[in-house]
């Protein structure tokens, strides 16, 4: 995503980039083209779809798939409260007697719901700056926390991150095809960049 972005990523200031997927959420501070410190997480976009399906079977007695979950989501969904209250209507099946039953969710909501899983997005992006060396941070300071993948898109989590973090956070413009075409090389494949990180921060980076 990093490379989709256009960053100067082989320079050696510091860039942090945050993509949120489907599958992973990927945090990275990238310095001199390596890794300097990151977070591979298997919460996002999906987990919060998850945190909607089983919001709506805890609190309403309502059975919604997945593709429901998304779209309210992406209707309502938020990580920071809004100005102005959303609302949309889930159509389900209620748990008691088994029949069609279409209830109204708002934001707030909403919100709750996916709250777990922000909120350990956040802890991680909290940790990997405190593993950064305070040189890349003040490049960080100066140009913000990039945000990138669908995930990230999600309303108010730039506000959410840059009131945790003390940062300026950006969103990169069109974060879902940025993702595509910064495929593979920085952070869509952690993993197999293991041999950039050193060998301390790999032992806390990949467990
Ligand atoms: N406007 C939106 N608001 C909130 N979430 C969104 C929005 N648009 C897309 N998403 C979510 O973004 C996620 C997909 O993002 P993206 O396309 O970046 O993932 P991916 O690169 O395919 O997945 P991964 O990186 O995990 O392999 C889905 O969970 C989708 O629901
Ligand atoms: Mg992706």
């Amino acid at each position: 995503a990093a490379i989709g972005a256009r960053l100067p990523v082989t320079d050696a200031r510091g860039n942090m980039v945050v993509d949120i997927g489907g599958g992973t959420s990927e945090i990275a501070v990238i310095s001199l083209g390596g890794i300097v410190s990151a977070r591979s997480l298997r919460v996002a976009g999906d987990e919060m779809n998850e945190d909607i399906i089983r919001y709506c079977r805890d609190e309403f007695n309502l059975l919604i798939g997945e593709k429901s979950a998304e779209d309210i989501k992406i209707a309502i969904g938020s990580a920071y409260p809004l100005k102005e209250q959303l609302k949309c209507s889930v159509r389900g099946r209620d748990l008691v007697s088994g029949l069609p039953k279409e209830t109204i969710v708002n934001d707030e909501q909403i919100r709750e719901a996916i709250s777990r899983s922000i909120r350990i997005i956040v802890n991680n992006i909290k940790t990997v700056i405190e593993e950064t060396p305070p040189e890349l941070l003040s490049d960080i300071m100066q140009r913000g926390i990039i945000l990138a993948g669908g995930g990230g898109l999600i309303r108010g989590l730039d506000k959410l991150v840059a009131n945790q973090t003390e940062m300026p956070v950006r969103m990169m413009e069109d974060p879902l095809t940025a993702v595509v075409r910064g495929v593979g090389i920085v952070l869509e494949d952690l993993e197999s960049l293991k041999d950039v990180l050193v060998e301390d921060q790999r032992e806390k980076s990949f467990k």
